[in-house]
């Protein structure tokens, strides 16, 4: 990997240190060009007329995803964020009273709401499957919880607050052998790890553009295995997820775009199917190992570090690396850093209620990298945290 060249595609490497990737990576050059060129297209002959002349782009975002996921691109939809994604395919789920949903410990806030919402509009059951020793979920729990009643394990890969990456094709393996639908949520995972939905067994997977793929706010994704795609109601339909064949009746679309909207962000779809070629040309597997292990370095630093604590457990760790200060709260460290140009992000309580009280764990700070990141930001990074000022 050509550090310098991607930094220098990464203009804003020059003024900051950006440790917060899995918040909003910054965006590569060619991503950026995406983006502004159809906007300023948009603005020099008009929102549909620029729709129209760029065809071509808008359906490499599909062909980019089945690509970056290793699916077919009619298994691809386009979405604002991943929140809507994993809301929609839970909602197109068939779920009635009693049905049970295995879910993890250290799930997203969002998706968590979603599952109680679901308790509370159809009454169905969450059972949180607890992480083992290594903060991952617990596979042996996982299967002995296992029943007639389960219709779904919804998972998140990496989570939001922790380095830890789940195990998700082995909890694939005990989907499949059971015979239950598997929803990944791969906000963190994806431009981050290599990411194939076969090997990974789910039958669902929603994404984000803004994080580890590094295309721009606003955009994300999901992947509807297409057996999968007659099994689910889309909640809500329109002109283009939806042909109005006759006066009283409609046909969905037969791929996975009865999910998306007429009415979208062109600019940022475009950009994001950009991003994720960029992500596949580089090779996730060289970006997996990259920021691993600059993950790792940057773990062993603070652990060096009097007064820091590095929370990551367990042995399958990503660029994300959480740690607490015993002399400042989280939030003030976070305001201190970026007085230092160094941009960093606070995981609180509140947003992961389930695994911090488990983890007795109050707000804590977190540094997410990305393989543009640098030993010699790393070594900075610690200076500033070891100066105290
Ligand atoms: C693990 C995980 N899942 C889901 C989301 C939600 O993504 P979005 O903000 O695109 O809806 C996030 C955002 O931080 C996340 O970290």
């Amino acid at each position: 990997m050509n550090t310098d060249l991607l930094r220098a595609q990464t203009p804003a490497c020059q003024d900051l240190i950006h440790f917060n990737n899995a918040g909003a990576a910054l965006s590569p050059q060619p991503v950026n060009d995406a983006l502004f060129q159809h906007l300023l297209l948009e603005q020099r002959i008009g929102g549909y007329e620029a729709a129209d002349a760029t065809q071509v782009a808008q359906e490499n975002f599909y062909h980019a995803f089945g690509r970056l996921l290793g699916c077919n691109p009619r298994e691809i939809a386009y979405m604002e964020n991943a929140t809507r994604a994993w809301t929609l395919l839970l909602q197109a789920m068939p779920l009635t009273q009693g049905d049970r949903i295995l879910t993890g410990q250290s799930e997203y806030a969002s998706n968590y709401l979603t599952l109680l919402h679901l308790v509370k509009t159809r009454h169905i059951r969450i059972d949180v499957v607890p992480n083992d020793s290594n903060g991952q979920i617990c596979l042996q729990t996982l299967r002995e919880k296992v029943d007639e009643d389960v219709r779904l394990i919804a998972l998140t890969h990496i989570p939001s607050q922790s380095g830890v990456i789940h195990p998700a094709a082995e909890v694939g393996k005990i989907a499949r052998k059971h015979r239950i639908f598997y929803l990944l949520d791969a906000c963190q995972s994806a431009g981050q790890i290599n990411l194939n939905v076969d090997e990974i067994g789910c039958d669902m997977l929603t994404g984000s553009g803004r994080k580890y793929l590094r295309g721009p706010r606003g955009t994300g994704f999901m992947y509807v295995r297409q057996s999968m795609q007659d099994y689910l109601e889309p909640p809500s339909v329109d002109l283009h997820s939806a042909s109005w064949t006759r006066k009283d009746s409609y046909t969905l679309r037969d791929d996975a775009r009865r999910f998306e909207n007429w009415e979208h962000y062109v600019a940022g779809k475009i950009a994001l199917g950009v991003a994720a070629d960029y992500a596949c040309d580089l090779g996730l597997d060289a970006i997996e190992t990259r920021v691993c292990a600059l993950a790792a370095r940057l773990r062993a630093r603070l652990a060096e570090l009097p007064g820091i604590t590095v929370h990551e457990q367990g042995e399958n760790l990503s660029g994300i690396v959480t740690f607490s200060d015993s002399s400042q709260d989280a939030a003030s460290l976070q305001k201190r850093l970026r007085h230092h140009n160094i941009n960093t992000s606070v995981a609180r309580l509140q947003t992961n209620l389930l695994d911090f009280s488990k983890r007795k764990l109050p707000d804590i700070n977190r540094a997410s990298l990305h393989y543009y990141n640098t030993e010699a930001e790393i070594d900075s990074f610690c200076q500033v945290l070891a100066t105290r000022n």
